[in-house]
């Protein structure tokens, strides 16, 4: 899979704060993917994995604080996607770490893969949910 570009129409949920922090998501997934691509060391590799682990964990926190206040009756599927996605993640960094895994292509094809179907659709499900009840 390429670099994943920003298309409104595909990936925009409608809540702009959402939107602006998913970019980021997907701007530091496209290092992680260039970093494969260039064959870049483990330490640098590890380190844009560090990067994509944290901010996911911020972004996802924020997501399900947004929900929480408006009860969003589909918030155990976010729960759930959530967690299986940064226990995945991290489980590739400790893969890593320990030697047991060399990072390939693969990591930056699932990564891309999974949060772009994550956003179409189980993000949009949610802001559409939030939207209609106008509040963010
Ligand atoms: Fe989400």
């Amino acid at each position: 899979m390429a670099q994943i570009e920003w298309n409104e129409t595909k990936l925009s949920v409608g809540v702009l704060m959402f939107d602006t922090e998913h970019k980021r998501l997907i701007s530091i997934i496209n290092k992680l993917d260039e970093a494969m691509r260039q064959g870049k060391g483990n330490a640098v590799i590890a380190q844009v994995l560090k990067e994509l682990i944290n901010y996911t964990k911020t972004h996802f926190t924020h997501e399900e604080r947004v929900m929480k206040q408006h009860n969003y009756p589909g918030l155990e599927v976010q729960l759930k996607e959530h967690k299986g996605f940064v226990d995945k993640i991290v489980g590739m960094e400790r893969d890593l770490a320990s030697g047991k895994a060399m990072l390939s292509l693969s990591v930056s094809n699932f990564v891309s893969a999974w949060i772009q179907n994550h956003i179409m659709k189980t993000d949009k499900a949610s802001t559409k949910f939030l939207n209609a009840k106008g509040g963010k």
